[in-house]
């Protein structure tokens, strides 16, 4: 049988990603659909130990680019690829885009070396799609919650993530969906649910 798609939600902070994510598992159960919701960092034991470290303690660049990917190689290994082989669902918040753009884009690491690394730490697995959603970045962080070291970062960095984003989008395009964040969060699910439809 082949594997169950894997999708993952991107974007910078405040953009609605948690909640369209929580709406399409919601839907997909609702159709009898087996689903698995999960998140990076902290999608794995290992992880939910890291995640604080990650959000709120002052770390190296590099220290931070090796804890991020050592959550999504253990994240990947014991929880996502065994869902996708047993037939369910994987929906994701955030991947290996998120590394890209923040580590990349952000911290300004070398982006063809991270590409590198997460091939490591992903086993070569690809989001069957990646949900964008994209919106100014003063409109987003005026909607960020719960506040951790990444939204404390300057305007320009955000920028950066957001302009990231959509470059590494521009260069699969058949694996991103895009959607404008500024829409009603309905007009978004709405959106995202005829895209699924070619896996049901
Ligand atoms: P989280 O509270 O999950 O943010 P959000 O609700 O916006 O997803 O915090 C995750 C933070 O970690 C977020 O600011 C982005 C950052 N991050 C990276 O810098 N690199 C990564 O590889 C990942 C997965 C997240």
């Amino acid at each position: 049988m082949p594997r169950a798609p894997f999708i993952v939600f991107e974007g910078i902070e405040g953009a609605g990603k948690t909640t369209l994510a929580h709406r399409l598992t919601d839907w997909l159960h609702a159709r009898g659909v087996p689903v698995l919701l999960t998140r990076e960092p902290g999608g794995s034991e290992l992880g939910r130990q890291l995640r604080p470290v990650l959000l709120h303690q002052p770390l190296d660049a590099y220290t931070e680019l090796f804890l991020f990917l050592a959550d999504r190689r253990q994240h990947t290994q014991q929880v996502i690829l065994p869902a996708l082989t047993r037939g369910t669902w994987v929906l994701c918040d955030r991947y290996a885009d998120s590394t890209l753009v923040y580590q990349g884009y952000g911290r300004g690491l070398d982006i063809e070396l991270i590409r590198q690394l997460n091939t490591l730490a992903t086993d070569g697995l690809v989001p069957d799609l990646t949900v964008l959603i994209d919106l100014p970045v003063a409109e987003a962080l005026t909607r960020a919650d719960a506040p951790n070291r990444f939204e404390a970062e300057t305007l320009e960095f955000h920028q950066r993530i957001r302009e990231g984003y959509l470059h590494e989008a521009q260069r699969a395009p058949e694996r991103y969906l895009i959607l404008n964040g500024l829409e009603p969060l309905e007009t978004l699910q709405a959106q995202l649910q005829v895209s699924v439809q070619r896996w049901l």
